[in-house]
Formats: C-alpha cells, structure tokens, sequence
C-alpha cells in the first residue's frame, strides 16, 4: 500500500515509516518539521535502504494536503503530526487546538474527496485521565487536565463521528502508553528541544554529562518503591503496532491500547538504565510534579488478540538503545 504519514519525520513517525518500508510498503511522508529535521528522511532511506517520497508541507494547510492526494495514489494515512508538549499546551492552547485538530479534519476531509478509507490516528494513554490501572479500551475516557490530552480525547471522537456516518471508512484510534528508545542503528530517536521533559531523554542526558542529575518527582505514590509508575514501550515495538494495525483495518472506528502490560517505576528504570549500559546515572529525589499520576499501565490485550501484536523488547532494549542513540546524537544541550 502506499501510505501518507503525516509527521513522519519525527520520533514515532521515522521509526513506524521504516517498518512500514521493511513491511512491503510505500511512504509519503508529509511533514512542515517544526518539530524534526529533513535528514531523519535520509536516515529513514538509508536504514531501510529505499526510497521515500517527501512533502514538506503543513498538514492544517487544506490545498498542500489536496496537492498530496491529487499527485499520488493514497491508500491509507497515519496520522502522526502534532504538537506534543502537554505543559506547552497550557500556556498556548489555541496552538495546540489549532493545530492538532485542524489537521485531523483536514485529512479526514481529503480522505473522504478521494476514497481513502484506511486512517490510523496517534493518540495518547493520556485520555484515560487517572482511572484505575490498568487501562482498558472500554473505559469511559476522563476530561483530561490539559489542553494536550484534549486536543488527542477530541480528534478521537471527529474520527469516531465521521466514521459512523460512513460505514465504509475505518479508523484506527492507537493509545500510546510512553514510547521510549531508538533504532537499534542509533540513527534515528528522540530528540527534544532544550530540557527534556520526559523520563528517558532526561536520563540519558544525565549520563552523558549534558544535565547533572535527574530529579526524581516524588517517591511517596502508592507504588512498589514510592516512584511513579509507567508503561514504557520500545518505539520499534510501537512502529510495528502501527503496521499491525493498518494491515488488520477493517470498517468501523477499533481503538487499541499499544502497551507493555508492564509497569516501571522511575527508579527501576534509573536502575536498568545504569546494568544495561554500565553508567551511573545520579538522581536526587523532589516534589511531586503536578499533574502526575501514581500508575499508568496497559492492559494490552485487545491488540494481541485481535491484531496479533505484542510489543516484544524489554526496558534493558530500551535503555541500551536510547544510550546508543544519545551518545551518537551531537546537538549540545547546556546544563543547567
Ligand atoms: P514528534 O514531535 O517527534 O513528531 C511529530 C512530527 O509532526 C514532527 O516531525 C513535526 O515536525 C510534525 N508536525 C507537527 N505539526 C505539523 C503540521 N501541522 N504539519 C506537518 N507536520 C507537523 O512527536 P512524536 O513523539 O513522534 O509523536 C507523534 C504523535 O504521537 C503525536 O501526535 C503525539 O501527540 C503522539 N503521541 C506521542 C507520545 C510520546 O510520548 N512521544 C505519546 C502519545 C502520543
Ligand atoms: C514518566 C515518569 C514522572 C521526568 C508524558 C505525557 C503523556 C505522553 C507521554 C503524549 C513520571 C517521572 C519524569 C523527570 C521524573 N505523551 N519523571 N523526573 O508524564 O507519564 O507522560 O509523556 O501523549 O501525555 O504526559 O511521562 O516521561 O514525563 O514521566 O521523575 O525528570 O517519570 O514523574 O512518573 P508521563 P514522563
């Protein structure tokens, strides 16, 4: 199939354009890059070893998406492009609506001028709010504390009308838990812009040398050791999920949790991040960061079962390939 990925220059989008490549299928990726580089493209053909083809274009711009579906044979769309900063989105929620919901409604639009009935949408564990774990598909979704989380609870339910009122169109809703890790090339993976927010790049700056030590955000939840608890999943695994669930579309709206099942705590994974890649990683422990839930897990079952995927590598994979990649990664972040 040739498939349009939306956003298909950054963390999640590169890596699933490669199993989507090595799977059989064609890419257009079609991405504005604020928040990637052109040369993730040239990684993603030298990893896979083919071509893809690259629009750099904004997917809220209604006519640049025409163009795309005008030029080529669309078969399918993942819909990976968006902003993604959920304390960001506090302080700029217009962007964030604008820009996450434009491009949902701009894409199903196209989709349905040219008969393209396969959609798979990137959403988040986040719309499940702090119900109780481990989250199930069914669940009724909670009114998330961020702008964020709702732009990602709304797209779902634009796809989920749009799809009953045609029967012929089917969506794939992927929940994220909290993907981690790079391709084990260490060509590709995350790279956020200045401090990161987020546990793993965090960690991996700290062993570098770039940051002086992690702050642990509170070790008083009710979990194993006091640390927050989460799903992390290998962002290979999760690429995969995304071929999985294309190949096993069919009509009507499936939403599917892409989990481990497993949870970690921060100091578990502070501790295999240090076994796997044989590095101290300091950390001191500090106030709960507001907004932060004790336990987010997957019950990863709907999708094993029914698209006859499981994510496969372990938190050891993760933390080796993150490392890899973050020591081949040579933008400088100051320390602070
Ligand atoms: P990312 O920022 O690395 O990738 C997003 C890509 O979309 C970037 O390349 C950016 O340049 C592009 N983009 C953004 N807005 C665009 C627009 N209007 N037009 C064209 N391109 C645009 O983020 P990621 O981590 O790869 O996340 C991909 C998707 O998965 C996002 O929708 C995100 O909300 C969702 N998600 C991410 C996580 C996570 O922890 N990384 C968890 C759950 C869901
Ligand atoms: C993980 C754990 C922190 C940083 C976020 C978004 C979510 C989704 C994935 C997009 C928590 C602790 C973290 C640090 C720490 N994104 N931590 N010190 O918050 O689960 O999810 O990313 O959809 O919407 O909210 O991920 O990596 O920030 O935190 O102790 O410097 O690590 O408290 O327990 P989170 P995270």
């Amino acid at each position: 199939m040739n498939i349009l990925v939306t956003g298909g220059a950054g963390y999640i989008g590169s890596h699933t354009c490669i199993a989507l490549l090595e799977a059989g299928h064609s890419v257009i990726i079609a991405d504005n890059l604020c928040n990637s580089k052109s040369e993730t493209v040239m990684k993603i053909m030298d990893i896979a070893d083919k071509e893809v083809t690259f629009c750099e274009i904004d997917v809220t711009d209604a006519e640049a998406v025409d163009i795309i579906f005008r030029n080529y044979k669309v078969d399918g769309v993942i819909h990976f492009a968006g902003l993604k900063a959920v304390g960001e989105s506090v302080d700029k929620p217009l962007d964030y609506y604008y820009n996450n919901i434009v491009s949902t409604l701009v894409l199903a639009k196209a989709c349905q001028e040219y008969g393209v009935n396969r959609f798979v949408f990137s959403s988040s564990a986040t719309v499940y709010g702090d119900d109780k774990v481990p989250f199930v598909e069914t669940m009724d979704l909670l009114p998330t504390t961020n702008p964020y989380g709702e732009t990602k609870a709304m797209s779902e339910r634009i796809l989920t009308d749009i799809t009953n009122a045609n029967p012929d169109f089917s969506v794939s809703l992927l929940r994220y838990f909290n993907p981690v890790g790079a391709h084990w090339s260490g060509l590709i993976g995350e790279t956020p812009n200045g401090i990161p927010n987020n546990l793993m790049p965090y960690v991996t700056q700290v062993a570098k040398g770039k940051l002086k030590s992690l702050r642990v955000f509170g070790n008083d939840y009710l979990t194993v050791d006091g640390t927050g608890v989460r799903d992390y999943i290998h962002v290979v695994d999760l690429a995969n999920g995304h071929v999985a669930a294309l190949e096993n579309l069919t009509e009507g709206v499936h939403i599917y949790n892409l989990g481990t099942g497993k949870g970690t705590s921060v100091l578990e994974l502070v501790k295999a991040f240090e076994e796997a890649n044989d590095i101290e990683v300091p950390y001191e422990i500090v106030d709960r960061r507001p907004g932060d839930i004790a336990s987010c897990y997957a019950d990863a079952s709907k999708a094993k079962r029914e698209l006859g995927w499981e994510a496969n590598l372990d938190i050891i994979s993760m933390c080796r390939d993150a490392w890899r990649f973050e020591k081949n990664y040579t933008d400088f972040v100051e320390s602070k």
